[in-house]
């Protein structure tokens, strides 16, 4: 089964410069404890934010182009090596954690999504591709209140594919 996860700002941002817009560390704990021990998979951009690879979890890197990648990083060509992996695997959960261009791409074909909605506007040059929530079943809630050290509210919220 193939999962999106991303966070998102109320317009859908979830870019800037190469890096995420905002610090929210309850969302990265919360990343870590759902991807931690399963496979990642990302575009070439998103990894190049990284200072490494993200620990605990198979990272999978997607490019077109030869990349020389850390120890332990494997490199997809073609959605057609996730699309292989997942049928492989069907009981496993992929994550898919971006950036844009290949939430895009993996959207059509996902079953999961884990989702961070933060009320707030932020700057930045790159957006979540428009989900048509119809099609996506809620199955799980979470929202975080602002206070001193996150002065926004935040929400979690999980979702299958109808
Ligand atoms: N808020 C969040 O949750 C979140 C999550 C992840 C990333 N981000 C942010 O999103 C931004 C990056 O997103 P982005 O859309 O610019 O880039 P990206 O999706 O991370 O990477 C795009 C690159 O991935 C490769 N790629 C994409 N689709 C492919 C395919 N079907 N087959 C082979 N390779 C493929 C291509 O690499 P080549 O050009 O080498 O072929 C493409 O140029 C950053 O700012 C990052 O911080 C935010």
């Amino acid at each position: 089964m193939i999962a999106l996860i991303w966070a998102q700002d109320e317009a859908g941002l979830i870019g800037a410069n190469g890096q995420l817009p905002w610090h929210l560390s309850a969302d990265l704990k919360r990343f870590k404890a759902l991807t931690s021990h399963h496979t990642v998979v990302m575009g070439r951009k998103t990894f190049a934010g990284f200072k490494r690879p993200l620990p605990q979890r198979q990272n999978i890197v997607l490019s077109h182009q030869e990349l020389s990648l850390p120890a332990g990083v494997q490199q997809f060509h073609s959605l057609a090596e996730l699309w292989a992996l997942a049928a492989a695997k069907p009981d496993e959960l992929i994550f898919v954690i971006g950036g844009a261009a290949v939430f895009a791409a993996v959207l059509p074909r996902a079953d999961v999504l884990y989702r961070t909605l933060i009320n707030h506007r932020f700057e930045g040059d790159t957006w979540m591709p428009a989900i048509d929530y119809d099609q996506w079943q809620l199955t799980a809630e979470q929202t975080v209140t602002a206070d001193e050290q996150t002065p926004f509210s935040f929400s979690f919220a999980d979702y299958q594919r109808r």
